[in-house]
């Protein structure tokens, strides 16, 4: 257990410090995919136009993700657009239309939902505009999107299960908190974490609802389990820190006590889970690192300039437990 919380603690600290070309095999950029031609003057960033459909500011994470576009463009000098779909599908594609029309270099994007995208994404790609997915993959052809920068959900639900198993030696009543239906990280989240639930036949999912990534619903959704299940609920995994911060609310208004009779477990690692974990409320936050604003534009500077660049960036990302929480806290940015 202390050798791996080592190991973790060195991850964490390498987190953000992998340079771009490092991720995984670069892969040519082609005009197929993109809008270079090859008589265009080299861009540099303070000309690059840039649009960002983002999809909305549900949590924590969502609203740090935001900051560092906004900061880097600045910091960079890029000329963002930058249009928010508050948590609607038809207004983030709306916000691709405009991007499209005021002809942007290229569209960064998460998609709120994995499906729904091919007709837009052939509009942008139609109109020679590459679309990077930020944050979240979307389902369609990998020819509709030059490259995803982002964090690798599944093993973010593996790695929930592996941590929620030695929390409560291999026995449990799980109650899940899923995050936005149809979204990548709720699905992958979701998948992984039953992937190594297999393996422990006593720890068993009895009820598991969509708390939509936000603080309220999460609180909400845990009343009626609570309601439902009562004593016999023993741990929870919620799909992200600010669905587990309003179950941690429910249980406490229920009069039991989070993180000691039920284990809880969640992912981002924002400061609003390592102050629970410090109260003892939380037991553990698997990190999904929101901050992507440099390998952003890094990326996106690589695909308008013809330059190789990775299909996908993946980020690399930590565990975090209450006893480190205190020391770590200082330094969170998030
Ligand atoms: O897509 C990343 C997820 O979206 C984060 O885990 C969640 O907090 C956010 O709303």
């Amino acid at each position: 257990m202390k050798i791996s919380r080592i190991f973790l603690s060195i991850v964490i600290f390498a987190s953000g410090l992998i340079p771009l070309g490092c991720a995984q095999q670069p892969v040519p950029f082609t005009s197929q995919s993109g809008s270079i031609s090859k008589d265009k003057p080299e861009k540099s960033y303070e000309h690059l136009i840039v649009g960002f459909a983002q999809l909305g500011a549900e949590s924590d994470w969502r609203v740090a993700n935001t900051i560092s576009i906004k900061e880097t463009a600045e910091q960079l000098g890029v000329e963002l657009r930058f249009l928010d779909a508050q948590q609607k599908q038809e207004n983030q594609i709306e916000a691709v239309r405009k991007l499209i029309i005021q002809k942007v270099d290229i569209i960064g994007i998460s998609p709120i939902v994995e499906t729904g995208w091919d007709e837009v994404f052939q509009e942008a790609k139609d109109a020679g505009i590459p679309i990077i997915l930020v944050d979240r993959r979307a389902a369609v052809p990998e020819d509709l999107y030059v490259s995803y920068l982002g964090s690798d959900f599944l093993e973010e639900g593996r790695k929930s299960a592996r941590i929620m198993a030695e929390l409560v030696n291999g026995k449990a009543n799980i109650v899940e908190l899923v995050g936005t239906i149809d979204s990548a990280p709720a699905n992958d989240r979701y998948t992984g974490f039953r992937e190594v639930l297999k393996d422990y036949p006593e720890m068993q999912i009895i009820d598991s609802q969509s708390g939509d990534f936000t603080r309220a619903r999460g609180k909400e959704v845990m009343a009626v389990f609570l309601q439902k299940h009562g004593n016999k609920i023993t741990a929870v995994y919620a799909h992200n820190d600010d669905m587990a911060v309003g179950a941690i609310e429910a249980i406490e208004e229920y009069g039991l006590t989070p993180g000691v009779d039920i284990k809880i477990v969640s992912v981002d690692a924002t400061r609003g889970a390592f102050k629970a974990m410090i109260a003892g409320k939380l037991n553990a936050t698997v990190e999904c690192n929101p901050l992507l604003g440099p390998q952003f534009f890094e990326l996106a500077l690589n695909v308008v300039n013809g330059k190789p660049f990775p299909k996908w960036v993946p980020s690399i990302e930590g565990i975090f437990f209450p006893e480190d929480a205190s020391e770590i806290l200082p330094t969170r940015k998030y």
